[in-house]
């Protein structure tokens, strides 16, 4: 009989409809090639669920997502709802997913395919080979830390907080997610923190070099998270994994993803300690784009091949799907985001059309 799994498709905002259109087919696709059943079932979330409930995440919608498999969320947030007061604002949205479902490590790996490698804006020998897996703390930090909000002083003036903070078995189980991690690419991990400034990041250097006793096989080492920033864009290729708190997670990942040509391209995992993880595109809604045809589905199917590997424990179908997307870069296939000169130039429909081809292809 056929495996069967529950997913929550959260499309949300700007191309999330468009790109998880696509997403499914090829699940289904896949589905059927290694004898996977996908039961889908939608929700809100972000600007769409503001719309129709007022509220950003509703109670229903985290509810569907504690009770599925797994969730493939698309992207959220507009300019439309870009006035609204934080905590009404699609992003509020995706924190609270975050939250509730306790998703405290997110994967996001930054790989040059070379089919791709003139789409980065950096010189070719800069970024061949780059393979990197940045492990960013999810829950904590200075996106959760408390007191946070804007608060009257005495003279009337208006003072706005955050707070960093990270306990040590927050540090512990991330930095655990993060050995584990490296074990299984190249052995290098890379802590990246502002320790030689903040006592967060002092606690976090002090726990992170306490469980590298535990694995002797990574050689681990430690970087403040400007020199982190320039070294990302110098040379690459020191990086294996890169582990890190929210904030600086948030912003590196943004610098990764970018050595790769296209943030159009890069997919991401979730993940908690138990129950279903998130597997959305690391890019966001790309408002202008949207409704157009023209938006890139790749990061989006490459999500659900994460799903299947992370998530779902199903690797051979996410082999199958990562596959597909090479091939098809391979035969010149480009939505423009990626597009060069001499290649072929498609819509977002006609990607998803020539995948579902080459899945049965090869
Ligand atoms: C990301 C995004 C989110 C974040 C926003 C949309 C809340 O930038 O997933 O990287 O800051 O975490
Ligand atoms: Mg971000």
């Amino acid at each position: 009989m056929a495996q069967q799994y529950r997913i929550t498709l959260l499309p949300g905002d700007g191309i999330g409809s468009e790109i998880m259109a696509v997403a499914v087919e090829v699940l289904k696709a896949v589905g059927k090639k290694f004898d996977l059943q996908f039961e889908f079932q939608e929700a809100l979330i972000g600007g769409a669920a503001i719309d129709a409930t007022g509220e950003p995440l509703p109670a229903a919608s985290l509810d569907m997502c504690r009770h599925s498999d797994a969730v493939l969320l698309a992207a959220i947030g507009g300019y439309k709802w870009d006035t609204l007061p934080s905590h009404l604002r699609p992003e509020a949205g995706l924190l609270g997913l975050r939250a509730g479902l306790e998703l405290f490590a997110n994967l996001r790996p930054a790989q040059i395919l070379p089919q791709l490698i003139d789409s980065s804006t950096l010189k070719p020998e800069v970024v061949e080979g780059v393979d990197i897996m940045v492990v960013r703390e999810l829950t904590g930090g200075i996106y959760f830390g408390k007191p946070k909000g804007i608060f009257e002083t005495e003279t009337g003036e208006k003072r706005g907080v955050n707070t960093m903070a990270y306990t040590e078995s927050e540090i512990d189980r991330i930095g655990t997610v993060a050995f584990e991690t490296a074990r299984k690419r190249r052995g290098k991990l890379c802590s990246v923190d502002k320790a030689n400034v903040l006592e967060v990041s002092q606690l976090w250097r002090d726990r992170i070099t306490k469980l590298a006793a535990k694995y002797p096989d990574v050689e681990l080492s430690h970087l403040y998270v400007d020199n982190a920033a320039m070294q990302l864009v110098r040379a690459p290729k020191q990086f294996d994994t890169i582990v890190t708190g929210n904030l600086f997670g948030d912003i590196l990942s943004d610098a990764a993803a970018m050595l790769t040509g296209s943030i159009g391209m890069l997919p991401s995992a979730s993940l908690g300690a138990s129950g279903p993880g998130v597997f959305e595109p690391v890019h966001g809604s790309a408002p202008d784009i949207a409704g157009q045809d023209k938006a890139n589905p790749l990061a989006q199917v490459l999500s659900a091949a994460m799903m299947l590997r992370y998530g779902l424990n199903q690797p051979a179908a996410a082999d199958h799907i990562e596959k597909a997307v090479l091939a098809v870069l391979e035969r010149g296939d480009r939505t423009g985001d990626i597009m060069s000169p001499g290649m072929n130039l498609l819509g977002c429909q006609a990607m998803g059309k020539g995948l579902l081809k080459t899945l049965e292809e090869i």
